[in-house]
């Protein structure tokens, strides 16, 4: 598990080798933190960015129809995921530093947290942000709101490929994302982190960099997922090739297989980037050592602009879109919304939905 049999490992596509690495990680993972999944619901409360990054479909230069959800909106969203037991939520947007918003966000935090719990036993709904680079000021006014986990990608550990990723400009800056992380976690935040897999220009060392990253950074979460291009972007303009799609897919799956084996107690998250790839992409993940699953709750008219690669608005977990005719294309559960079928299928592996729950990383909580 050096950098370089990770980087073997990665390049590796003897797809023998790739399942047999997926099924011992996926043992390990319930060995190690047992056979539960625990769900967050996602709310994409706004795609309005300022940032251009070259490879998002929500960069501030795209022309696309901008929103923003209201206070009520979030808030019956929310109290969605807590009738539903989901036990988080996720609040995910383009990234905004203007003090409006960040009164909103810390609004809403605190109203959420007043949320009546669904159930006896069960906590006020555990909150996460997804909100890019703030000042440390902003980051510890959320966390006295009421957060206590923050995800924030380093998108590539390889400065060079970041660079290439992201216009060159103080806006973009890697060692400012880096600062970003190191903050989230000296205010006590439980700091998550990820890049994406299968990046034009990107290597396999670059790859184990990233996994190695994870485990130096003590990361007690870890969102990683395929890239998916978008056809609008500067990126997938440029021409620069990448990998095919079911290579993107081998990858994602094997980069959380490998980092599950490399660090076995932390939260791994089976991404929604996988399941344009594969429509039981996140399903796999889980089989592949992931442990988090992030339903997409956000209001339906919504969602669809929230585009941040090639079909991911093809994707619907939100209980209103589906249709019992397109099963396989679509990724609800079961045991949360009627008429999907990946519920069943994890039921039928024996995977235990952790309703109610935080599900916190058991990494953190080590002394
Ligand atoms: N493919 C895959 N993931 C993407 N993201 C943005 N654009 C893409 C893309 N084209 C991811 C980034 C970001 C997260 C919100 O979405 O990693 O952190
Ligand atoms: Fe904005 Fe995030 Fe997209 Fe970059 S990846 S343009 S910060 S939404």
């Amino acid at each position: 598990m050096d950098r370089e049999g990770l980087a073997a490992a990665i390049a590796c596509e003897d797809p023998a080798f790739e399942e047999a690495l997926r099924d011992e990680a996926y043992r390990v993972k319930v060995e190690t933190i047992g056979p539960e999944v625990y769900l967050r619901g996602l709310i994409e409360i706004s795609n309005i960015c300022a940032k251009n990054c070259l490879y998002c479909g929500i960069r501030r230069d795209i022309n696309c129809q901008r929103y923003e959800l209201s206070d009520e909106e979030v808030m019956a969203t929310a109290k969605v995921a807590s009738r539903r037991h989901f036990g988080s939520v996720v609040i995910q947007g383009g990234e905004r530093t203007d003090p409006a918003f960040i009164r909103k966000i810390t609004r809403l935090l605190k109203a959420i947290k007043e949320i009546e719990p669904a159930a006896e036993g069960e906590l006020p709904l555990g909150i996460t942000l997804s909100l890019g680079e703030q000042s440390r000021e902003v980051y510890e006014e959320w966390f006295d709101a009421g957060a206590h986990r923050y995800l924030l990608r380093i998108e590539s550990t390889n400065p060079d490929l970041y660079h290439k990723i992201h216009p060159n400009n103080s806006l973009h800056s890697y060692d400012r994302r880096l600062q970003a992380l190191y903050d989230l976690k000296e205010i006590g935040y439980q700091a998550g982190t990820g890049a994406m897999i299968g990046l034009p220009y990107q290597t396999p060392e670059d790859m184990a960099d990233d996994l190695l990253f994870y485990k130096e950074f003590d990361a007690p979460m870890v969102g990683m997922g395929p890239y998916n291009p978008h056809p609008e972007t500067p990126l997938t303009l440029s021409g620069a090739p990448y990998p095919s799609a079911e290579r993107r897919l081998a990858l994602g799956l094997k980069m959380i297989a490998l980092l599950r084996l490399l660090v076995p107690d932390i939260n791994i998250a089976a991404a929604t980037a996988l399941e344009v790839l594969d429509p039981r992409g996140r399903e796999k993940g889980i089989l592949s050592g992931a442990n988090v699953i992030m339903p997409n709750i956000t209001p339906e008219e919504q969602m669809v602009k929230y585009n941040l690669y090639d079909r991911k608005t093809l994707l619907r977990d939100c209980p209103s879109s589906v249709d019992p005719e397109k099963r396989d294309t679509h990724i609800c559960r079961n045991c949360v919304f009627p008429f999907c079928s990946l519920g069943d299928d994890l039921n039928g592996k024996k995977i235990v939905i952790g309703y109610g729950r935080w599900g916190d990383s058991k990494h953190f909580k080590k002394p």
